[in-house]
């Protein structure tokens, strides 16, 4: 088992690629547990709400930054630490570099204060492997319209975000990516479904997470 977590823009197409490993390890026996930031507890869904309100006291850049790292503290804590003590693979769709990509590439928050908050709320947990789907914003944008229109469901305050903050997102993850490059796997997210759930098994396979009858 291992902790992986699924980063990109909204559309790349994580929540696919995090169901179709999922029913892959669930075919070879393994027990999954698929999560979420911010969320992922009670607590961490309740604060999910507040982050993503669009109307009313909309928290300020630092509370919003202090809020995703309560969540976070609270789902290692009651979640993610447990159930890899537990022997589970623990999928989760966004985690800390998520707060490095937004919160320092969209918002140009200071890094060295972001670092430290992740630090503490994760108390030094780190995935071991993290996936990032990377996606041209304007596809990006492209499927979020879509869904738009298809599911009815309104835009978040993310998703109202103009184009510079979704470029300093995206970049944010490659320069993250480049700087741990044993961490992390690249994907591109313009490749279908299969291609992209066939690069991850792959990567798993060479890290050889996938044999389990020798264990
Ligand atoms: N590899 C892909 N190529 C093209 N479209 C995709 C791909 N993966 C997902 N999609 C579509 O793009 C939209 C967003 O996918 P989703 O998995 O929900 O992305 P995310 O969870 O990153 O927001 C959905 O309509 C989905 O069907
Ligand atoms: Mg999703």
């Amino acid at each position: 088992m291992a902790f992986v977590v699924f980063e990109g823009l909204d559309g790349a197409g994580k929540s696919t690629l995090i169901k179709g490993v999922e029913a892959h390890l669930q075919t070879l026996g393994q027990v999954v547990h698929l999560t979420r930031e911010p969320g992922g507890t009670p607590l961490g869904e309740e604060i999910r709400q507040q982050l993503l309100r669009v109307q009313g006291d909309t928290p300020v850049p630092r509370a919003e930054l202090l809020l995703y790292e309560a969540a976070r503290a609270q789902h290692v804590e009651r979640v993610i630490r447990p159930g890899l003590a537990q022997g589970k693979w623990i999928l989760c769709d966004r985690f800390s570099q998520s707060t490095v990509a937004f919160q320092v590439g969209g918002r140009r928050l200071n890094r060295k204060i972001i670092d430290d908050l992740n630090r503490y709320a994760t108390d030094g947990l780190q995935p071991d492997l993290v996936v990032l789907v990377d996606l041209p914003v304007d596809e990006s944008l492209k499927r979020m319209s879509r869904r738009e229109q298809e599911k009815g469901q309104g835009k978040d305050r993310f998703e109202l975000e103009e184009r510079a903050f979704h470029e300093g997102v995206r970049a944010s993850y490659l320069a993250q990516a480049a700087e741990e490059p044993q961490r992390w796997l690249v994907l591109d997210g313009l490749q279908n479904p299969d291609q992209l759930l066939k690069k991850l098994l792959v990567e798993m396979e060479k890290r050889g997470w996938l044999a389990f009858s020798s264990k």
